[in-house]
């Protein structure tokens, strides 16, 4: 039997604090940083973002979309045998999120760990999936993103604490006889580290260097526009289909002006375009499962349509994953 892998059940949860651009713009003058929802829906398209409460971590909010997916997939967990997390917001330095996320899921012994690959993280994570699946591994992945990013906000830095928010996505998938997923393209160019970063670390029990996120937005623009297409262009190639052959582009939320130009440069119309930044802000490797069940569960995504998912992020990181689902 030919091995591929399919999505056979989709989830997220959100956790229920819901901070609109008015909220955070009250709260920051509070602090004296000025802002206003005009300015941030003008740059970004976000009009509000959820922020989970103190003590809430990344695999407390990912157990619950796994536990969506896995309600959708009509699997139980115990058929589990590959789980893994993407985030840059792990619960703690080790273990990781997947092993904590196991437990809280009930199973023990499937293979759990976690990707870094900051907001590219839930396309590494699921080609890492599905080439288990391929070459005999795993059978029956959760993949997940989940992130609590407002851990890593500076308030005090209006041009990155308004960007960003916390929630989680997943996926169940499973070994199929027909793809599923029919091409991915990893990249990374560790020479732009300083572009969008965390710099601190945690070294002889204290914390080095600032542990709050850094971002210059203007050169992350540039460069996510550019390569996105080139990995949307790369899958098509690899997949043998036509940017035409794609019902929905799904790409990391970070902001609509590059999900917008993304889906120019591929000649994609608007409406094919998958969007809810203006929900949730960006929510790093959770953006994409978050935005790819919102589509699965409101009918606008349905089977059998072929789907583009696209990440780039902090590293620099970017890729791209084209399936039928
Ligand atoms: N509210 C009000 N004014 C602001 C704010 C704010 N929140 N932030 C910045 N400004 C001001 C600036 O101070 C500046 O004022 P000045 O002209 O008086 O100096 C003005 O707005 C313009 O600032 P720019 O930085 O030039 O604004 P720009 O149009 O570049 O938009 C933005 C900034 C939204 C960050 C944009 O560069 C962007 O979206 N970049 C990509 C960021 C991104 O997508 N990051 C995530 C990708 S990877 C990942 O997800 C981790």
């Amino acid at each position: 039997m030919a091995r591929f892998s399919s999505i056979t059940g989709t989830g997220s949860y959100l956790p229920p604090r819901r901070v609109t651009n008015a909220d955070l713009a009250e709260e920051l003058a509070a602090k004296g940083v000025e802002t206003s929802d005009q300015w941030i829906v003008e740059r970004t398209g976000i009009r509000a973002r959820h922020f989970a409460d103190d003590g809430v971590t990344s695999s407390d909010l990912g157990v619950e979309a796994a536990r969506r997916a896995l309600e959708a997939a009509g699997i139980a967990a115990s058929e589990i045998d590959l789980i893994i997390v993407a985030t840059s917001t792990p619960d703690m330095i080790f273990p990781s999120a997947a092993c904590i996320l196991q437990h809280k899921l009930g199973i023990a012994g499937c293979a759990a760990f976690d990707v870094q690959a900051v907001c590219s993280g839930f396309v590494y994570a699921l080609t890492v999936a599905d080439s288990l699946i391929k070459t005999g591994t795993a059978n029956k992945a959760l993949v997940i993103g989940a992130e609590v990013f407002s851990r890593i906000l500076d308030f005090s830095d209006r041009t990155t604490c308004v960007l960003f928010g916390d929630g989680a996505g997943a996926v169940v998938l499973e070994l199929s006889e027909t793809p599923g997923i029919l091409a991915s393209d990893l990249h990374a160019d560790g020479k732009h580290v300083g572009i969008l970063c965390v710099p601190g670390t945690v070294s002889g029990g204290k914390v080095l260097g600032d542990p709050l996120l850094k971002m210059d937005g203007q050169a992350v623009f540039k460069l996510a526009v550019g390569v996105l297409e080139q990995a949307a262009r790369a899958t098509l190639a690899k997949a043998g289909r036509e940017a035409a052959d794609i019902d929905w582009l799904i790409p990391h939320q970070a902001n609509i002006r590059i999900m917008q130009g993304t889906a120019r440069k591929l000649k994609l119309p608007l409406d094919k375009l998958v969007v809810t930044v203006d929900q949730h802000g960006n929510t790093s490797a959770a953006s994409i499962p978050l935005a790819l069940d919102a589509a699965v569960r409101s009918g606008k995504i349905s089977r059998g349509q072929t789907l583009m998912l696209e990440g780039v992020g902090g590293g620099f990181t970017w890729g791209a994953v084209l399936l039928d689902f």
